[in-house]
């Protein structure tokens, strides 16, 4: 009998501070493998912060870290800075909001795209070169041969970006953790791109991480959908029952926010999140929340309610 294999992603009791400030505070998650899990949540909620983290990206001495946080088998708040450049690439694959500051502007498509071939797979030039062109029709770029020799400046938004979604998979990795991947380009092209990730992703069995403001695409694109607030998680499940039955009052509030406006940038919910620095010690959401009581002065533990968990007192 084969064993559950380990979650690909996986947060126990991650707490990360910022100058003694909780950014995150005891979050816990688990991503199991083939499964793609989106963070929603307002602005400031934490979503980046989370995605950074995985990707090691965010570390000590810059930030305080506590707690557990595994990609595979690697505990990332642990690893030294060598295991995480061999994380980074074969095992892990990044796409950052923003292309043109990702892509390097002295490097040509060519060399970005055979930097993680040569170092991981050990490819020799004209197999790269196979390789990368190979990589550029698989993100839907024409005529690849000729976009090996150009610079990011020279390509479109949408292009640059699927170069970056081109590099981030080349070594077929296990997990892509993708933040906002297309609230930087146009809304014509956002679901065409949303849609080439979400197969190649499949294509590779791979697990992915997105970090969306857009409820309706998370319900589209996502197999779990985490709900953040102020740092914590306070909803998480199977995204079918999270988006459609909304358990808690923050989630509720997203979900009838975007109804109203469509489901662009999000604005829900009378109030805004508290300052970091002055966050309520119960529930952060109390001071915002129209069934608040005595009781959410104390935090609510995160319970499962079916195949969902929340946080809070009168779910
Ligand atoms: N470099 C930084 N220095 C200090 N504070 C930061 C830094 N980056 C983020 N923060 C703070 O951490 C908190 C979480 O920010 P984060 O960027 O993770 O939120 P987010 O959910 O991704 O928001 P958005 O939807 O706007 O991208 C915010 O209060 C933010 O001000
Ligand atoms: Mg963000």
């Amino acid at each position: 009998m084969n064993p559950t294999p380990a979650p690909r992603l996986s947060a126990r009791h991650l707490t990360l501070r910022r100058r003694g400030v909780a950014v995150l505070d005891d979050v816990s998650i688990d991503l199991p493998a083939g499964r793609t899990l989106a963070l929603i949540g307002e602005s400031g909620a934490g979503k980046s912060t989370l995605a950074f983290a995985a990707m090691g990206l965010l570390r000590r001495p810059e930030v305080e870290l506590e707690g557990e946080l595994r990609v595979g088998g690697t505990d990332v708040v642990q690893a030294s800075e060598r295991e995480l450049q061999s994380l980074r690439g074969p095992r892990m694959g990044l796409v950052f909001q923003d292309a043109a500051a990702a892509l390097n502007p002295c490097f040509t498509v060519l060399q970005h795209l055979s930097e993680p071939l040569r170092r991981h797979k050990g490819l020799g030039r004209a197999a790269c070169r196979q390789r990368a062109m190979a990589l550029l029709d698989g993100v839907g770029i024409a005529d690849p041969e000729a976009r090996l020799a150009a610079y990011p400046h020279e390509l479109s938004g949408g292009m640059q970006q699927r170069v970056m979604i081109a590099i981030a998979l080349a070594c077929e990795p296990e997990l892509l953790i993708a933040d906002e991947p297309t609230s930087a380009l146009d809304v014509t092209i956002q679901a065409q791109i949303m849609a080439l990730i979400l197969e190649r992703v499949r294509a590779l069995g791979a697990s992915a991480v997105f970090v969306l403001h857009d409820l309706a695409l998370a319900a589209q694109v996502a197999d779990r959908v985490a709900v953040m607030y102020a740092g914590q998680i306070v909803e998480e499940g199977p995204a079918a029952e999270v988006l459609r039955r909304p358990r808690h009052p923050y989630t509720q509030g997203l979900r009838a926010s975007a109804i109203e406006f469509g489901a662009e940038r999000l604005q829900p919910i009378a109030g805004v999140v508290p300052a970091l620095s002055a966050m309520p010690g119960g529930c952060r959401f109390a001071p915002r929340c129209m069934r608040a009581t005595a009781r959410c002065t104390e935090r609510p533990p995160r319970v499962a309610d079916g195949a969902v968990t929340l946080a809070c007192w009168h779910a």
